[in-house]
């Protein structure tokens, strides 16, 4: 019975089962409904399947493979309690929950999955009701835990890479999710999806770090390990960072001395290798390079080489440093003229260092401001009008350079020249040239002086302080004035001097002078106008230059007159034409004077009017003479010589001298007493009248007389004593002048030397006591002095006129007694 009923309810479900397949719904009260829901279940896991809120009267749960059309019973229960069938061990631990229809799958096992049919038969007071109940149970795999494949760890930048997060179970659809954490600790959620791959087709630094993946479906999530990616790159361009930093529009600049560091930093991936270098040579190997003491010779082209020795990459960044140095020492100031001598350039120069210094002009009377300053390779200059800068005004010119930290000047101060500009004339010697000369010195800035033609017309070339205009010497300028110009800024109006030059003019007092022979004569010149100064020069009557020669000529000169003094004038020697002479380089000048030496005239003829021993003792002889003439006289002088006897009288003996015993006489004098005679000798007495230094002629010789006596015997013993003495004194006497006959010829010889040289002495005899007849003629006027020397005339009469033995006694005796002025007399 059991068995037809469980057919039954059998039959009816297999006979409605196509109806169920078809999908059909039976809405209406006693038809069957249709339920359609979908469990999921995890593996292993519980999962219930439910078939009806109550517990229907009878149900059967079948079930259908997935892939497959064929039912197959899991449980039944027509009242009786739940049967299970065989294939629901095969499910998993398959149980029916108690008082419901409803399934417990535990440890849910993957087949389980598939459609799970529950057919309920309800019978209700309406009749049996019918549900189909359709789940269908859907087993789901959690995902496992996933790893991370990629196509390389240490890829370089600008490549491809990829990386794909694999899983070994798990039910789709698995989402996909890429964290990186970076070197920080920062994580970040790079790329989600549902494909596992990541594909990077420009891989970047910025790619570097640690990477999992996630994965995640309906079930759970997993994470994966983390993995280092990391990048190879670089080196990227180097960066060179300079301390101290200062950058101009030439580059780095750093200040000499100071310590430099050069640092250099290119990213790279392993770090870079760093090396340096100085204009292309390699001079240090590491990121920072440093200079201590850095010196301008160190300018140039600093590079840095990195190097990425994993890639074998490089790059290079090159830097230009300068190394600024200041100027040496101060800078210097200094006045120009400038526009034409009307202003003052004031000029600064502080030259030599790099940059160049700044420098500015700053002062009481600056006009910065107005005028502006150039500045300019190390010079500044400033244009400052003359006309409103004060004499001694002081500027200054304020330096500063960026490598140091002191500002430095200088200063100067405007002078105007002192004075007045002088001007000056001279020669060169003789005379060839002309200088003329203009200074008008200590200016600041310097005076500019010019010489102009007194019509104007400039001479030679302008000059500062001083100019010397040279001219060659012409009479042409005789008279001409010259003008100095001179311009400065500090002066207006322009000062200026003015030179005439003129030839020398002379004039004498006296164009003849006469003077008596013996004394001093001055004879005197006065220079007159004369421009460029010039001396006196004196000839004298031989035409020769006159020398001071103390004895001689004595030379005065002041600068307008000149005296020439004739000394001890001789009447032979030293009359003639006398010349002063002058001589500038515009001209000369010469006059004739002419001296006249007189001598005095000769004195009188004297003839002895008394003479004769005053005592019988023979010592002593007086004597009385007379003037035959008046006339001058300026004294006398008394001879004697010894005498021998000759028929009982006295006569002169040609080898004696004649002996001065009594000189000086007075004019007035008439007589005089001989002391001092020898007793046994006998004597001859002579007296000669002399007016200054002209001599006159001796008196006759006379032998004193004896005194008148009468003592016989001794009158003869004395005459017979004295005729021995005689004999004896006449043989010593040619022996004493054998023996000196030398000496008497040296004096002859001197004598006869001055004759020879002034044969005048001929013609100055016939001056004395002539005053109007002279040497040469009274020219004064002309003034070609050289024509009137006369030429030496030797007269072959003296020249023959040695003095020797030849001559007879008596001449040679009057020769030998006056010592200046010789006469000859015949015998
Ligand atoms: C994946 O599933 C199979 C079969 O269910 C199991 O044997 C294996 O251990 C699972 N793998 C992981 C990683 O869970
Ligand atoms: C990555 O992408 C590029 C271009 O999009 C493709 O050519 C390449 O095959 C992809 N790589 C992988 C592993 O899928
Ligand atoms: C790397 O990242 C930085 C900032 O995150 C970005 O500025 C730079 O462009 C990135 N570089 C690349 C190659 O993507
Ligand atoms: C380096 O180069 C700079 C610029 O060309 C040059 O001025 C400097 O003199 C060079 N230094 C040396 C040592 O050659
Ligand atoms: C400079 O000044 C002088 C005198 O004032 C004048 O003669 C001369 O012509 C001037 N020179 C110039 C170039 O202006
Ligand atoms: C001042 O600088 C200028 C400009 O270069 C130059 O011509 C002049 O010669 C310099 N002056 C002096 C005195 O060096
Ligand atoms: C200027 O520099 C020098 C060395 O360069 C230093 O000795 C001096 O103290 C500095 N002076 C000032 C006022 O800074
Ligand atoms: C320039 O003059 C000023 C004031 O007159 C003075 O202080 C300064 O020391 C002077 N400078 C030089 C370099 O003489
Ligand atoms: C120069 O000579 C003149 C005339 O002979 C005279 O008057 C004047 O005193 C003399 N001067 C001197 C200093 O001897
Ligand atoms: C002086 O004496 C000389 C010679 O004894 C004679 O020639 C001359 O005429 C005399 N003079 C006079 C003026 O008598």
């Amino acid at each position: 019975m059991g068995h037809g009923i469980v057919g039954a309810y059998f039959c009816l479900g297999v006979c409605l089962l196509p109806v169920l397949l078809q999908g059909l719904e039976i809405l209406d009260p006693g038809e069957v409904v249709y339920v359609r829901t979908v469990t999921k279940g995890v593996v292993g896991r519980s999962v219930m399947l439910e078939c009806g809120d109550t517990l229907p009267d009878v149900y059967i749960w079948g079930f259908t493979m997935p892939g497959n059309d064929q039912i197959r019973a899991v449980v039944y229960n027509f009242g009786h309690g739940p049967r299970l069938q065989r294939l629901a061990t095969s499910l998993g631990e398959l149980s029916v929950i108690s008082d419901s229809s409803s399934l417990l799958i535990d440890r849910l096992p993957l087949y389980a999955q598939g459609l799970y049919t529950c057919q309920a038969l309800y019978d209700t007071s309406e009749g049996a009701k019918v549900y189909y109940y359709y789940i269908r149970l859907l087993v789901l795999v959690p995902v496992s835990k996933p790893y991370i494949l990629v196509s390389d760890t240490s890829p370089t930048e600008g490549t491809r890479m990829w990386m794909r997060c694999n899983l070994d179970n798990g039910t789709g659809p698995i989402n996909y999710a890429w964290e990186r954490e970076n070197r920080e600790g920062v994580t970040a959620k790079v790329s989600e999806g549902d494909v596992s791959l990541m594909n990077v087709t420009l891989v970047s630094r910025n790619h570097t770090g640690w990477y999992r993946c996630l994965a995640n479906n309906e079930v759970n999530q997993q994470r994966s390990d983390r993995i280092w990616m990391d990048i190879v790159f670089g080196p990227d361009v180097p960066q060179i960072d300079i301390t101290p930093y200062s950058v101009t529009d030439r580059g780095y600049s750093v200040l000499e001395r100071e310590t430099v560091t050069l640092l250099c930093k290119a990213t790279s991936n392993p770090p870079s290798l760093y090396i340096w270098f100085y204009n292309n040579s390699q001079v240090y190997t590491g990121p920072q390079f440093i200079i201590t003491k850095i010196l301008r010779m160190h300018s140039g082209h600093y590079s840095c080489l990195a190097q990425n020795t994993y890639l074998n990459t490089r790059s290079k960044t090159t830097i230009t440093l300068t190394v600024y140095y200041p100027p040496e020492g101060n800078p210097t100031c200094a006045i120009l003229p400038g526009n034409n001598y009307t202003d003052l350039a004031l000029w600064c120069s502080w030259m030599g260092g790099y940059p160049e210094p700044s420098l500015a002009w700053t002062g009481a009377d600056a006009l910065a401001d107005v005028y502006g300053q150039e500045h300019s390779q190390g010079n500044a200059t400033l244009m400052q009008p003359g006309s409103i800068t004060a004499d001694r005004s002081t500027f200054t010119c304020q330096g500063s350079h960026v490598a140091l930290n002191t500002t430095t000047g200088c200063n100067v101060t405007t002078l105007l020249p002192p004075g007045e500009p002088q001007c000056s004339a001279y020669a060169t010697r003789n005379n060839m040239y002309l200088m003329l000369s203009c200074s008008w010195e200590g200016g600041n800035p310097r005076a500019l002086l010019w010489w102009a033609a007194s019509d104007g017309a400039p001479q030679g070339s302008s000059e500062e302080n001083a100019n010397i205009l040279v001219l060659r010497s012409s009479a042409t300028y005789s008279g001409k004035a010259f003008v100095c110009n001179t311009k400065h800024p500090l002066s207006t109006p322009n000062k200026r001097c003015i030179l005439k030059l003129e030839a020398p003019v002379l004039v004498t007092q006296r164009r003849s002078v006469s003077v008596y022979e013996g004394s001093d004569v001055q004879l005197t010149c006065i220079l007159k106008a004369n421009y460029p100064a010039t001396e006196i020069t004196w000839y004298n009557n031989l035409r020769n230059k006159v020398w001071d020669t103390p004895r001689k000529y004595l030379l005065h000169n002041e600068a307008a007159w000149s005296n020439l003094t004739v000394r001890e004038t001789d009447g032979l020697r030293d009359s003639g034409q006398y010349w002063c002479s002058a001589t500038n380089a515009v001209g000369g000048a010469e006059i004739p004077i002419m001296l006249y030496v007189r001598k005095y005239p000769a004195p009188p003829n004297v003839t002895i009017s008394k003479i004769v021993y005053n005592s019988r003792q023979r010592t002593e002889v007086d004597l009385e003479w007379e003037t035959m003439t008046e006339g001058d006289l300026s004294g006398f002088y008394v001879e004697r010589q010894r005498t021998r006897a000759r028929d009982g009288r006295s006569f002169v003996d040609g080898g004696a001298l004649w002996q001065q015993v009594a000189a000086d006489l007075e004019p007035d004098d008439r007589g005089h007493t001989v002391l001092g005679l020898d007793p046994t000798g006998l004597y001859a007495f002579r007296v000669t009248a002399i007016n200054h230094r002209t001599y006159g002629h001796p008196s006759e010789v006379k032998s004193p007389a004896d005194p008148p006596f009468s003592a016989y015997p001794a009158v003869i013993g004395a005459a017979i004593g004295g005729m021995l003495l005689a004999i004896i004194g006449t043989v010593l006497f040619f022996i004493y002048l054998f023996h000196h006959s030398e000496i008497l010829d040296s004096r002859q010889h001197s004598q006869s030397r001055e004759n020879i040289n002034f044969p005048e002495d001929e013609v100055v005899g016939g001056i004395e006591g002539d005053e109007g007849a002279g040497v040469g003629s009274p020219q004064v006027a002309g003034h070609s002095p050289r024509a009137t020397r006369p030429s030496p005339r030797a007269s072959p009469e003296e020249n023959n006129k040695h003095p020797g033995q030849r001559f007879p006694i008596g001449v040679y005796l009057q020769i030998s007694r006056q010592t200046s002025r010789p006469r000859y007399f015949p015998t």
